[in-house]
């Protein structure tokens, strides 16, 4: 990704109304050549409507779009280059693998000299040489995946438009599928919008992620900026987990703050640039794997966040396993087991000590309680 180029999508001040629903409020964002951008974002938020305004099946209430530099006002979807995978992928079931991934090529006018070359090159860049005269039905999941993103790549659009592509596959399919699109988006050197409300998908793929909520971009950053540097409370809480407490500010120290939680703990947090004063409500975000297990609180002095508190649930999940441990006041704090396995044969209602940095504890304005 070279940041000097031009962006291959350029959407500025992007807004959709229906009716009284604000849908997509004054979006602005750059796609670079050649990059993996992906929208993450609870299911109504936006998403598709910013994709079918790109595609060209709505028109903007306000806003442009511009691909390679050219605005895509009044421009018919069907003289736009971009191409839209969907969910559930269309593939025509009548027809074997070579027609469906030629059909926009045919479509097009090209001669079946041309086309059967385009369609074997594609069939190779997807991994499924010689395949063409299979039919739809004779493929696994994972394949037609691959298909219908060949049938788009073949038209050689600027951008890929993909909504929620793998919502329909299982999560073994899925897990593979995510593998699998990043080194498409790579073979094809395409750039790819892709919009998910599945934060692992976006994690995984993107090179740059925005996240979206009510219409409005939150953040717009590397899935690093997001995990551990999130802007706002809601990209805090909507991406990966997070142990979080609504309270008070009590003191601030420069960066440092001391939080009453509503629960009756007093916790250390950090705002991390953000404006919060004595007296202010405030939510604190801090991560499972921010959070040290110990066998005496003597071994957590370095911690200005120590919790002596009882184990209730032992989430068991390979390497990623999880403890809850139920502090003071009586609620439940999810932890990462070391990958050590040092704490592996702790059990239901042993007594532990957990502490973490207050650095650690990502500290956002919050509304009244
Ligand atoms: N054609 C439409 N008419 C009226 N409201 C719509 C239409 N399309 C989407 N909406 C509304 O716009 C909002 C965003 O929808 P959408 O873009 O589909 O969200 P997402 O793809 O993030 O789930 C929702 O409140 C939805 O109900
Ligand atoms: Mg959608």
């Amino acid at each position: 990704m070279t940041p000097d180029l031009a962006p291959d999508l350029n959407c500025a001040r992007l807004t959709k109304r229906f009716g009284d629903t604000l849908a997509v409020d004054d979006v602005s964002f750059d796609v670079p050549p050649g990059s993996f951008f992906s929208i993450l974002g609870p299911s109504g938020c936006g998403k598709t409507t910013i994709m079918r305004m790109i595609a060209g099946f709505l028109d903007p209430s306000s806003g442009d779009i511009r691909i390679k530099g050219r605005s895509m006002a009044g421009v018919p979807p069907n003289k736009r280059p971009v191409n839209m995978v969907f969910q559930h992928l269309a593939l025509f079931p009548m027809m074997n693998i070579a027609d469906n991934i030629g059909y926009g090529l045919r479509r097009q006018g090209l001669g079946k000299a041309e086309i059967a070359r385009k369609v074997d090159a594609a069939l190779e860049r997807i991994g499924l040489p010689g395949i063409g005269a299979r039919k739809v039905d004779e493929l696994s999941g994972g394949q037609k995946q691959r298909v219908a993103i060949a049938r788009c790549m073949v038209l050689e659009p600027d951008v890929l438009l993909l909504d929620e592509p793998l919502g329909a596959l299982d999560l073994k399919l899925r897990e593979h599928m995510k593998v699998e699109l990043k080194a498409l988006q790579a073979a094809f050197d395409t750039t790819f919008v892709y919009i998910t409300h599945d934060q692992s998908e976006a994690l995984v793929m993107s090179d740059q992620i925005a996240v979206m909520n009510n219409g409005v971009f939150e953040q717009v950053g590397s899935a690093r900026d997001l995990y551990y540097r999130p802007d706002t409370a809601f990209v805090a809480g909507f991406v990966g987990d997070a142990n979080r407490w609504q309270g008070r500010i009590t003191a601030v120290n420069g960066e440092a703050m001391q939080i009453e939680t509503d629960s009756g703990l007093t916790l250390r947090g950090a705002r991390h640039g953000r404006s919060l004063n004595v007296g202010d409500r405030a939510e604190v975000f801090v991560r499972p794997e921010a959070i040290r297990i110990a066998g005496t609180p003597e071994d957590l002095q370095h911690f200005d966040n120590r919790i002596t508190g009882t184990v209730t649930s032992l989430l068991f999940n390979g390497a990623a396993s999880r403890i809850l441990v139920r502090d003071t006041a009586g609620e439940e704090i999810e932890v990462t087991l070391p990958q050590s396995g040092e704490y592996a044969a702790l059990s239901r209602g042993d007594a532990v000590h957990i502490g973490w940095s207050g650095d650690q504890g990502n500290c956002f304005p919050a509304g009244a309680a």
